[in-house]
């Protein structure tokens, strides 16, 4: 059973490192593993704009770069007071490492407002390694 509470409260925390100084838009995501470690992952922008990492990014290339492959949820919230939706980019990362049926990504607006989806509701029709 995934505490999303506590996931959502790490999210919170990791959008407190976000580096931003061009959007002014932080972004804050908590990558948890089966096996109950969390990866925190913010947004990291820059002066030439597109090497600009989303928080959802960031947190997936730590894991995988520390020999995770195994995930069970992600928590995500940002700035504004709404359910922020990975981009298209994110999804297919999420896509790559994860069980499109099973991953959750929970939306959080506030600590205690949050909508839970599973990585297929998302990113339906996802280009996988099974078409290569
Ligand atoms: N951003 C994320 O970190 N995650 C998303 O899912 C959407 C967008 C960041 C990228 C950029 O730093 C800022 O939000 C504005 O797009």
């Amino acid at each position: 059973m995934i505490d999303s509470r506590h996931l959502i409260q790490k999210a919170y925390e990791a959008k407190g490192y976000s580096y931003a100084p061009y959007s002014h838009f932080h972004v804050g995501a908590a990558l948890l593993t089966t096996d109950g470690t969390i990866y925190l992952g913010c947004n990291i922008e820059n002066a030439a704009y597109s090497p600009t990492n989303c928080a959802e990014r960031t947190a997936f290339f730590k894991a995988v770069s520390e020999g995770e492959r195994n995930f069970a949820a992600i928590a995500i919230t940002g700035d504004k007071e709404e359910y922020l939706p990975p981009c298209g980019v994110c999804r297919q990362v999420m896509a790559e490492f994860c069980d499109i049926e099973t991953f959750q990504i929970i939306l959080a607006k506030t600590p205690e407002d949050f909508k839970v989806y599973c990585l297929r509701d998302l990113f339906p029709g996802a280009f996988s390694r099974d078409m290569l």
